[in-house]
């Protein structure tokens, strides 16, 4: 069902108002607590500036890492803070440090409109994960309306993402969180044909759901990464020293059955003695991998031919790496399907990448611009994709 947005929120009831806006600011610091990659900061701003420029004042809530109910410094969000203002120069950004929701409460007082105020992770307080009822009376208390725009914590059940939209009306998506959903939802419900997915990533078992899941939308099903040897396995081939998991063999007969032809495995395989020897890399067809050998990337004669399906595509949703792209020359399957979607993008394809690891190597070869949506959401992205329902979402206002 739809949800409102900010877009339907009336003029009255923005302007002069406490906006509690939730994002997911749980990004990656680097060993100076800085803000190594500023994505999920950057694609809550539409949001935010439109809250700002229609007369409201901001507090936004967020986890980051996974602290257990206490404070813990390395988890604070004040480098998050300090990205922020950066990004928004010309807005007026304040911290505050406490976990005292009383505390929070009056420094959402002294906010005047246009101006901005962060809380300290709500991973510090003690019922955030228990989505304790009375820690989410408290945080509704911080705001006049809500809007959640965290669509990668949005999986979870928490005080913040969940409880809180029960006692704070309007709950509303924000603009990241309607562009995900949009996305997402159109990929599934009415993709433009034909409908390409291809899965990558080491483990079939935690992409299982999404492959049920996807089975009878799609067009083609294109699986790489070290998880097609646990299909090799069902198919009785050699896999060497590769990642099999040996309790889900059958569960990938099963799929390969099902699934018929429109499930496609790699054709070829880079292998090497591991990781470290990248220099031994060899190409072989999927018949004959070696016995002191691992998969860790899809061949060249794979990459093109999923590349040419890719091309031929008008809807093609990618999540999971086609190998160990961290680490060339594992990389060039993954490179390969990134460039295939960037060329489809600009043939007019609607191109979807998952978050977690494609998002990264999306990023990582520059090529996110070239994809109609990246997602912000690992996690979420895989769960919305499995069918299940995203309880931030769940909660929030229908249309
Ligand atoms: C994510 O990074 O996927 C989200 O921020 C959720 O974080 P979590 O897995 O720690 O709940």
């Amino acid at each position: 069902m739809a949800k409102k947005t900010i877009h339907d929120l009336p003029a009255e009831s923005i302007r002069g108002k406490r906006a509690l806006v939730r994002v997911d600011f749980n990004v990656p610091l680097d060993e100076h607590g800085h803000v190594s990659d500023d994505t999920r900061i950057r694609a809550a701003l539409p949001s935010i500036e439109s809250l700002l420029d229609a007369g409201a004042c901001v507090v936004l809530l967020s986890h980051l890492g996974r602290p257990k109910g206490k404070p813990e410094p390395k988890y604070s969000l004040q480098p998050v803070a300090r990205r922020l203002g950066e990004l928004l120069p010309k807005r007026s950004i304040s911290f505050v440090e406490t976990t005292d929701t009383d505390e929070a409460l009056k420094a959402t007082y002294d906010l005047k409109p246009g101006q901005v105020l962060l809380l300290e992770n709500t991973r510090f307080l003690g019922g955030e994960e228990k989505n304790d009822e009375r820690l989410a009376r408290a945080l509704a208390q911080l705001g006049d309306f809500f809007v959640n725009d965290a669509f990668g914590a949005a999986h979870r059940a928490h005080a913040s993402t969940e409880g809180i939209a029960r006692h704070l009306k309007p709950a509303v998506a924000g603009f990241l969180m309607e562009k995900e959903l949009n996305y997402l939802h159109g990929a599934l419900e009415h993709p433009e044909r034909p409908f390409v997915a291809i899965l990558g990533g080491s483990k079939i078992s935690g992409k299982i759901d999404v492959i049920e899941a996807l089975l009878p939308k799609v067009d083609g099903l294109l699986i790489g990464g070290a998880m097609a040897c646990t299909f090799y396995k069902a198919m009785d081939l050699e896999t060497g020293k590769s990642l099999v998991e040996p309790d889900r063999i059958d569960m990938a007969r099963s799929l390969l059955e099902r699934g018929g032809p429109r499930i496609t495995l790699p054709h070829d395989a880079t292998v090497a003695p591991s990781i470290a020897e990248g220099a031994a890399a060899k190409v072989v067809g999927r018949e004959h991998i070696p016995a002191e050998m691992a998969m860790l990337d899809i061949g060249p004669r794979t990459s093109e031919s999923y590349a040419r399906a890719i091309a031929s595509a008008k809807t093609i949703l990618w999540n999971g790496p086609m190998g160990v792209f961290e680490t060339p020359p594992f990389d060039k399957g993954t490179r390969a399907i990134a460039d295939a979607m960037a060329a489809a993008t600009g043939k007019g394809a609607t191109t979807i990448v998952g978050g977690g690891d494609s998002a990264a190597a999306v990023e990582q070869a520059g090529l996110a611009p070239k994809m109609s949506h990246v997602s912000t959401g690992g996690g979420a992205s895989l769960e919305f994709l499995e069918g299940k329902t995203l309880p931030g979402v769940a909660i929030l206002d229908d249309k």
